[in-house]
C-alpha cells in the first residue's frame, strides 16, 4: 500500500450563505468535488481515494457514488486536522498520503503529480503545496525558513497573522502530501486554542518541524489552479476561469466562438471543428455538436447530440434530444426530452416537440405541439398542428406516415396513425385513422349567408329612429 488521496469534503461552507453543501456547488456545469476526484483518479485508483463527508453526508455521498471512490464519515466536523484524524484507521496502513481539499476544484492532475514527485524527492514528512496569488488575503500563510529554502517553519491561518506576517504573499492551497508514519504519530498534538476553536491541518507544519521532522514547500506554476471557493462570488470566478478554458481549448480544436466570455459551455461538451458558436449561447452537460453546425445567440443546448451541418437559429432550447445532420432548428423551438430530428429536417419557430422522432426532409415550421410521435420522411407538419396525446390519463402516440400532409391548425386526437401520402384538410380535428393517400376533413362544412352583415346594420338604425 504505497500512496492513498484523502479529499477534504466535510466542512459547510459557512461563508457561502447557502443551504447546499460546499462541495456539491458546481463550477463548468460540475459539482467542486467532482472536479478534484476526477484529477485524483488520474493519479490513483478511486478505491485509494478517500473522501471525507459530514455535512449533507448522504446527499454528497450519493452525488459521486459511480466515481467509486471511498468514504469516511467526519460525524462533527472540528477543522481539516479534524478531518484526518477521522480518517486514520482507513489510511494508517499506506505509506505516503495525499490531501487535497473538495473546495480546490481547478487542480490539475500533472500538479499533484508534481507535489508527491518533489515530497518523495524531498524525504520530507510533510509537502505544502504553495501559490502567490495578487491577493492572498484569507488564506493561511506559509513561512520558510529561508526565502530560498524549500524548507518550512510554520502555516500560519490568516486571522493568526502578526501585522509583518501579512505581507507574506506565499499561501498555503490546502493541498499537503504526508508521510503517513510521522503524520499519524503527532497528529494528537493538535489543540483548538485559534480563531475557529477547531483543529487546523495546517498546525502540522509546525509540530513536525518542532519533532525535527522535513517540511517543504513547491510553488504551484500558476495561482489559478489552486484558489479556493470558499463564497459564491470565489466560485464564479472560478467558474469563469474554466469556461474560458473550455472555450480556447475548443477554439484551439477549430470551433469559432464569438464573445466566448458571453457562453456557457460545460466542461464536458464536445464540439467540431468550423462550428460557429454566435454570443450568449449555453452548451450544458454532455452535449455534442458534430462539424460545421451554427449556433446563433440565446440557444440553450443540454445533453444533446447534433451531427454535422445543423443550423439551430436564436432562441432554442434543445434538451436530451439528437438531431441528425444538416436539420434546420428554430427560432424559438422548443425540443423537450427524447426528441429525435432527422437529417435535413425543418423544426421551426415556436415548435414544441417531445418523444418524437421525425423523419428525413420532414418539416415542421411553425407553431405546432408534437409529442408521443413517429412523423415519417418528407412530411410537411402545417402551422398549429397539434398532436393531442394526452387523454388526462395517459399518453397516446400519433403515426404518421412518409409524404403525409398535414393542412394548418389541425388536431391529431391520438392514438391515430395516417398513412402515407395521405393528405388532413386544413382546420381539421382527427380522431379516426386514415387510409394511405386518402384525404380526411373533420371540421364542419362552411355556410355562408349573403347580405347578412348589411340586413342587420339596416334593422339596427331603423330601431335607432323616434
Ligand atoms: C484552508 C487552510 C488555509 C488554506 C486554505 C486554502 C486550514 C486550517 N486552513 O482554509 O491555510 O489557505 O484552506 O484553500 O486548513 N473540511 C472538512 N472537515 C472539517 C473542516 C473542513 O472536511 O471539519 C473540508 C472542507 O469541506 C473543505 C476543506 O476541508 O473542502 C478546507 O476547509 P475550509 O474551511 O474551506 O478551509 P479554509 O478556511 O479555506
Ligand atoms: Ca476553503
Amino acid at each position: 500500500m504505497q500512496l492513498a488521496i484523502v479529499i477534504m469534503a466535510g466542512g459547510k461552507g459557512t461563508r457561502l450563505k447557502s443551504k447546499r453543501a460546499k462541495v456539491l456547488h458546481e463550477i463548468g456545469g460540475k459539482a467542486l468535488l467532482r472536479h478534484v476526484i476526477a484529477s485524483a483518479s488520474q493519479i490513483v485508483a478511486p478505491q485509494d481515494i478517500y473522501v471525507v463527508v459530514g455535512h449533507q453526508a448522504a446527499l454528497v455521498e450519493a452525488a459521486v457514488k459511480n466515481t467509486g471512490v471511498r468514504f469516511i464519515h467526519q460525524e462533527e466536523q472540528r477543522g481539516t486536522g479534524h478531518a484526518i484524524q477521522t480518517a486514520k484507521s482507513a489510511v494508517r496502513d499506506y505509506q505516503q498520503l495525499l490531501v487535497l481539499s473538495g473546495d480546490v476544484p481547478l487542480l490539475k492532475s500533472e500538479t499533484i503529480a508534481r507535489l508527491r514527485n518533489f515530497h518523495i524527492d524531498q524525504r520530507a514528512a510533510m509537502s505544502v503545496l504553495t501559490a502567490a496569488p495578487a491577493d492572498p488575503n484569507g488564506y493561511g500563510r506559509v513561512l520558510r525558513k529561508k526565502p530560498d529554502s524549500p524548507e518550512v517553519k510554520a502555516i500560519v491561518e490568516q486571522k493568526a497573522l502578526t501585522p509583518e506576517q501579512r505581507s507574506v504573499r506565499e499561501i498555503n492551497s490546502g493541498i499537503y502530501a504526508f508521510k503517513t508514519e510521522p503524520l499519524f504519530t503527532h497528529i494528537s498534538e493538535l489543540k483548538t486554542d485559534n480563531a475557529h476553536g477547531e483543529y487546523y491541518l495546517t498546525d502540522m507544519a509546525g509540530h513536525l518541524v518542532t519533532a525535527g521532522e522535513r517540511v517543504v514547500a513547491l510553488e504551484a506554476a500558476t495561482a489559478t489552479e489552486v484558489l479556493g471557493a470558499n463564497t459564491i462570488a470565489e466560485m464564479m470566478d472560478l467558474d469563469r476561469e474554466l469556461r474560458l478554458e473550455t472555450a480556447r481549448k475548443l477554439m484551439a480544436q477549430g470551433v469559432t466562438i464569438l464573445h466566448p466570455e458571453t457562453t456557457v459551455i460545460d466542461a464536458d461538451v464536445e464540439i467540431g471543428a468550423d462550428t460557429v458558436i454566435e454570443p450568449f449561447v449555453q452548451l450544458l452537460g454532455e452535449t455534442k455538436i458534430g462539424e460545421d453546425c451554427r449556433i446563433r445567440s440565446y440557444s440553450i443546448i443540454e445533453n444533446s447530440t447534433l451531427a454535422d451541418g445543423v443550423l439551430v437559429r436564436q432562441g432554442s432550447t434543445i434538451v436530451n434530444s439528437r438531431v441528425a445532420t444538416k436539420a434546420e432548428i428554430g427560432p424559438y423551438s422548443h425540443l423537450r426530452p427524447e426528441s429525435e430530428i432527422g437529417e435535413g429536417a425543418h423544426v421551426g419557430n415556436f415548435v414544441e416537440t417531445k418523444k418524437v422522432k421525425i423523419g428525413k426532409g420532414s418539416k415542421a415550421n411553425h407553431l405546432s405541439y408534437l409529442g408521443n410521435s413517429e412523423i415519417g420522411s418528407g412530411v410537411n407538419v402545417g402551422a398549429g398542428t397539434i398532436t393531442c396525446n394526452y387523454d388526462g390519463v395517459s399518453k397516446h402516440l400519433t403515426v404518421i406516415g412518409d409524404g403525409v400532409f398535414v393542412g394548418s391548425d389541425s388536431t391529431l386526437v391520438a392514438p391515430v396513425v395516417i398513412g402515407e401520402g395521405a393528405y388532413i384538410a386544413a382546420g381539421s380535428t382527427i380522431t379516426e385513422d386514415v387510409p394511405a393517400n386518402a384525404l380526411a376533413l373533420g371540421r364542419a362544412r362552411q355556410t355562408t349567408k349573403p347580405d347578412w352583415v348589411k340586413n342587420r346594420r339596416a334593422q339596427a338604425s331603423k330601431a335607432k329612429q323616434p
